[in-house]
């Protein structure tokens, strides 16, 4: 399976800061055959910076781009929300859903992120599902337990399932500068991948990324595991020159 590799723009930058960012990392990827061949391309801007980055988008269709959160409802009286359909119809083919910043700055709970992950789907936006630790609950040793319990939860009951992607951020390595180490990176994906098979024998393997300081310095270690199907990647995604410096690591 490719390596995805995602930007996640988060609440960053004005509209010319978007057309910027997108043009180069158009002209960074245009030509580069064999990195296209290896992975998948994803950015996720401000919502409302979706429409410019479609714009300088159209005829590369190498990059895909997506929203960073979307509602559980469909269109209808709820002020400041964006439904699925609407997600879709901005052209985007993947959603954020369940990002612990929206944990924990909206209260979403699992229940809500497998809502929302329900109207992805069923808008045929693929989902990528967020789910991390955090230090307290690492260092007390409760990781792999407070992962599996957030994915039995925030992925929807009924849905095409091969059609989602899972996000392993550990809340504190997400714009700290620190990460995980290697051995725990590896462990915790391989254990997402096999309560996966377990909860979902029928589906196809799912593509696990890893997010949380990602950088050009230890991405090549990181995406290198066989474990790790990509990364969502924050502040370094907003520099196209650090963006594909961590792409060119695969
Ligand atoms: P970071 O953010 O790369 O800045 O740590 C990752 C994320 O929040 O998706």
């Amino acid at each position: 399976m490719k390596k995805l590799i995602a930007g996640n723009w988060k609440m960053t930058g004005d509209l010319n800061d978007a057309r910027t960012l997108i043009a180069d990392i158009v002209n960074g990827l245009d030509g580069e055959k064999e990195l296209l061949e290896k992975a998948d391309f994803l950015v996720c801007p401000p919502a409302l910076h979706i429409g410019a980055v479609r714009h300088a988008l159209h005829g590369f269709a190498y990059i895909h781009y997506g929203a960073q959160d979307v509602s559980a409802e469909g269109n209808g009286a709820h002020t400041g929300d964006l439904s699925a359909s609407m997600v879709k119809d901005a052209g985007c083919s993947y959603v954020i859903v369940g990002h612990s910043e929206r944990r924990a700055d909206h209260g979403e709970s699992d229940e809500v992120v497998a809502t929302k992950a329900a109207a992805a789907i069923a808008a045929d936006i693929v989902p990528i599902i967020c789910v991390g630790e955090t230090l307290e609950q690492r260092e007390s040793g409760k990781a792999l337990d407070v992962v599996s319990a957030q994915i039995k939860a925030s992925i929807p009951e009924h849905g095409a399932f091969n059609t989602i992607v899972i996000a392993y951020e550990p809340v504190w390595a997400i714009g700290t500068g620190k990460v995980p180490s290697l051995g725990d990176i590896d462990e915790m994906h391989a254990h997402i991948r096999s309560l996966y098979k377990e909860l979902y024998p029928e589906h196809n393997a799912v593509r696990v990324l890893y997010g949380g300081s990602l950088k050009p310095a230890n991405a090549p270690e990181i995406l290198h595991l066989d474990s790790v199907g990509g990364g969502l990647i924050g502040g370094a995604s907003l520099k196209a020159e650090s963006f594909l410096a961590i792409a060119r690591a695969i």
